[in-house]
């Protein structure tokens, strides 16, 4: 066993802090060799401590990779028998109820590989302090429930750094001696630690306004590196529409006269709400026509808006403890899926999300990392910013809005809003809100944040011709997940919606009485609470077709035995538009899996063949919602779904349909494509979207089965292309296709003309590694010794070896076991350099009970490689660990 097992930390251990500080004064002078914070903190006990209050505690500060260069308590140095430092902690013994502490350590942010903390990315000084960041800059009660008011004094060279910001507002600047300068920034709001942020650099600004419901005006900055200067419009335009939904759709409205947004190219995750001061990776937040795709574009505008939602959710009302992430995330993401879907279709984002859940968050809910959406225990939270914390975490909220319906959850959030300004709180205090303004028990629905596991409906149903009356019977169950067994039903809704034979809604009367009535409604949502529950539904004089879980009304897994007929017709009638995806995509599975493995002469259901042909040739249907029904289940979907899986089976399944669909469906694929080839300029709009994806999906499928009129097409609109999406979509049809030659020079031709800019580099790698042929390991390993390649920077290990790994399913999974070794042989080199990069990476290995036998043995002694490795991470060991446990 490493010497270096983390601890494992948990929320029945939660204390209140105790010591408290009111302000923290920072002066940073920055250098090319390292950087010296002086820190003066302000700290009183915690009238809130009991223990501390009796006796007087010792004061504990947390600290990581610092050099302690002096300690002054009240204006006298701390003597050396009343302080001890470890790897982890200074703890000053004896303190007075209220003192002033002078802390000044040395750092070296050019040496900061880990990208926490203070660090440097190409020329500028940026930080990362969320979650335990701050430590790496200062020792200080680096804990989310201690909030004090910051002021930052950034010293540099103003040759290198002309551009110095921090949170809040800039108070004062000036020059000092050796060719340096100063500027000081206030923050008039207390704040956790982690929401502190400092960058420095020589960075081109842009500016624009807000101008607040109650008539303030905001200045609004973006600073980039000089050559994105172009790649700033559509985060600056988000964010306004950002600014105006927070106001119209919450109430919320901004609170200080400046928010700046920064790019930077070397950042561990997406974004960061620092405030005032929001930190994004550059591929997160940099666009333009020629070099960001529509799905870019999407990710841009709702990563901005999340981040600036953060202002209320997350800094005005934060959390607790890092038990309680979800309190933040959860909501917010809620909130940006909320906005993403009123700025564009509310459906085809329901779908997005939908497609995430079960693909990616159901299968780390089933597998050994699984954990509730208010964890109990952690070893590493940076380990816990999982797909649990934050999607389900939004579905659980969604799940709040759906019970309360929007104007009782309005309600509830303005009550939790103005009782919690200024507090770090619980979800408990969250759900205690929406039930004290609605009046609604949320007791038992409490549990969706204590139980972790996919609750699993199982439906059935029969009909009584004689009485006219159907009946429908859900059970539900919760599997078991580490550490939790025998677990209670929740408080699931479960919506739902009939349809008669000629595709009619129906009224779902629940009695005799509410069918004479006539008050019947043609959607209902159910409550589902106990373990099974039977449903009447009256006056009906057939057997209906149901609709159920219309939008995906809880993230819960549902059988049913659906026949293909049926979900031909809910394809064709739902009114409901996710309803109708969804069947399309349970009629696919169905195909699929009937082909795997099947004799030569199985052949596709030709019903499949005839409701995709509807769906292409059909231009009056709604065409953003035809664009994602065309897309056939991922291999990692199809995965997910299936025990012991065999990956190359299910990938050569899935390609004999694709193939047969092509095929079948050749000239309507050309038809399509030419009916949706846009004429006038390049917009934005869903319409202009919808008809770039189905023109694209369209050439891909032509390019797979090699037709030579899709190859032109393909040239034409590679070479003509006027934006990154039509330019991507064609180079990936040829990655992706047999027309070897073309492959070669498209790639070749798209690197020479974009190896200037990052961000498409990135998506040039990307789209290699993804893909079946050209992300053989031998192509991988190139890709890794490519000059553009770069061990530092985390966009390009995700675009080489996160795409492979997570993307690439069918050469990852590799019969002979090089994909895995190829992947631990990479997560070990990177735990040394970035090891919270590395613990991500390795995800695709801890699954590795999904799979059959021969894949899961390799992929368990990959994991167990990784677990031997000399000065194992906490982050690593943590998932290896209970992965293999
Ligand atoms: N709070 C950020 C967000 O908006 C995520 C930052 C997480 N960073 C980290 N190093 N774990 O989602
Ligand atoms: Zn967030």
């Amino acid at each position: 066993m490493p010497s270096n097992q983390p601890q494992t930390i948990y929320l029945s251990d939660y204390k209140v802090p105790a010591y408290l500080v009111d302000t923290a004064d920072l002066r940073f002078e920055l250098f090319e060799d390292g950087a010296r914070v002086h820190s003066t903190l302000a700290f009183r006990r915690n009238p809130d401590c009991q223990e501390n209050q009796e006796t007087g505690a010792p004061l504990q500060l947390h600290g990581d990779s610092l050099k302690l260069e002096s300690l002054v308590l009240n204006g006298e140095a701390v003597a050396p028998s009343n302080y001890n430092v470890s790897d982890e902690l200074l703890t000053v013994n004896q303190v007075p109820q209220h003192f002033t502490l002078q802390v000044v350590t040395w750092i070296e942010p050019q040496n900061n590989t880990r990208l926490e903390g203070l660090y440097k990315s190409a020329a500028m000084f940026c930080t990362q302090c969320e979650a335990e960041g701050f430590r790496c800059i200062t020792y200080f009660p680096d804990r989310p429930d201690v909030m004090a008011r910051f002021s930052t004094r950034i010293e540099a060279d103003k040759t290198a750094y002309p551009v110095l910001l921090s949170n809040g507002n800039p108070v004062e600047q000036g020059d000092l001696s050796d060719g340096r300068h100063f500027v000081t920034w206030e923050d008039p709001f207390p704040k956790p630690a982690y929401l502190f942020a400092l960058v420095a650099g020589d960075l081109l600004e842009k500016q624009d306004s807000f101008t607040t419901m109650s008539g303030r005006k905001v200045d609004l900055r973006m600073y980039v590196e000089p050559r994105n200067s172009e790649k700033c419009e559509y985060a600056l335009d988000s964010l306004k529409r950002a600014m105006a939904w927070d106001e119209q759709t919450y109430g919320r409205e901004y609170d200080l006269d400046i928010f700046m947004i920064v790019a930077v190219d070397d950042f561990n995750m997406g974004a960061m709400e620092n405030k005032g001061l929001n930190i994004f990776n550059s591929s997160c937040v940099l666009a333009s026509q020629e070099t960001a795709t529509d799905m870019a574009f999407e990710r841009i505008e709702s990563i901005v808006a999340h981040e600036y939602f953060h202002n209320w959710s997350g800094n005005r009302v934060t959390c607790r403890d890092w038990f309680q992430l979800s309190l933040k995330e959860g909501f917010t993401v809620f909130r940006d899926t909320q906005f993403s879907g009123d700025m564009g279709s509310a459906t085809v984002k329901r779908i997005e999300s939908a497609t995430v859940l079960r693909t990616a968050q159901f299968a780390e809910d089933a597998g050994p990392m699984a954990h509730s959406v208010r964890p109990a225990s952690y070893m590493e939270i940076t380990n816990f910013y999982t797909l649990t914390i934050y999607v389900k975490g939004a579905e659980v909220v969604r799940m709040i809005h759906t019970l309360l319906g929007p104007d009782l959850f309005r309600k509830g959030s303005d009550l939790y809003f103005e009782r919690h300004d200024g507090q770090a709180v619980t979800t408990d205090d969250f759900v205690k809100a929406m039930e004290d303004a609605s009046g609604r028990d949320l007791g038992q629905f409490r549990l969706w944040y204590e139980q972790a596991g996919t609750p699993q409906l199982a439906i059935s149903d029969e009909y009584d011709e004689s009485a006219g009356v159907y009946h429908l019977h859900v059970k539900q169950t919760l599997p078991d997940t580490p550490g939790q067994t025998d677990k209670q039903p929740q408080h699931i809704p479960f919506a739902l919606g009939l349809l008669g034979s000629r595709g009619e809604a129906l009224a779902l009367a629940l009695s005799a009485d509410e069918l004479a009535s006539g008050d019947a409604p043609q959607e209902r949502v159910l409550e589902l609470t106990e373990a099974s529950h039977s449903f009447e539904f009256h006056g009906l004089s057939e057997r209906p077709v149901s609709s159920l879980l219309r939008h995906f009304s809880a993230p819960v897994r549902v059988s049913y035995s659906w026949t293909r007929e049926q979900l031909l017709f809910l394809m064709n009638h739902d009114s409901d538009g996710f309803n109708r995806w969804d069947a399309g995509q349970r009629l696919a599975i169905d195909v699929i899996q009937q082909m795997i493995g099947a004799p030569k002469d199985v052949t596709v259901d030709a019903r499949l063949v005839g409701a995709f042909r509807h769906l292409i040739s059909d231009a009056d249907l709604d065409q953003a919602l035809v664009a994602k029904m065309l897309v056939l289940p991922t291999v990692a979907y199809l995965a997910e779904l299936t025990d012991g899986a065999d990956v190359p089976a299910i990938h050569r399944a899935r390609r004999r349909v694709l193939k047969h669909l092509a095929i079948a469906l050749r000239d309507e694929l050309v038809a399509c494509y030419r009916r949706n080839i846009d004429s006038g300029p390049y917009q934005l709009g869903p319409e202009a979207v919808a008809r770039r994806s189905l023109r694209n999906t369209a050439l891909a499928w032509l390019l797979l089965i090699n037709d030579e009129e899709g190859r032109s097409l393909g040239l034409g609109q590679y070479r003509d292309a006027d934006n990154m999406t039509d330019r991507m979509g064609a180079l990936k049809a040829f990655v992706n296709s047999g027309y070897d030659d073309d492959r070669a020079a498209t790639l070749n031709d798209f690197y020479q003309t974009f190896q200037h800019d990052p961000q498409v580099v990135e998506q040039w790698f990307s789209v290699q590694a993804a893909s079946r042929r050209t992300g053989q390991l031998s192509h991988i390993h190139a890709l890794l010794e490519h000059p553009a390649f770069d061990w530092k920077n985390p966009n390009k290990i995700r675009a080489v070896i996160g795409a492979f790994a997570g993307q690439n399913l069918v050469n990852f999974h590799n019969p002979d076991g090089s994909g895995y070794q190829f992947l631990a042989d990479q997560v070990c080199k990177l735990d040394d350099s970035n090891p919270q990069i590395a613990a991500r990476l390795v995800s695709p290995l801890t699954r590795w009970r999904k799979f059959a036998p021969e894949y899961s043995q390799q992929m368990q002694a990959a994991l167990m490689q990784i677990r031997d490795k000399e000065n194992l991470s906490g982050d690593l060991y943590e998932v290896v660990y209970k992965s293999l446990a």
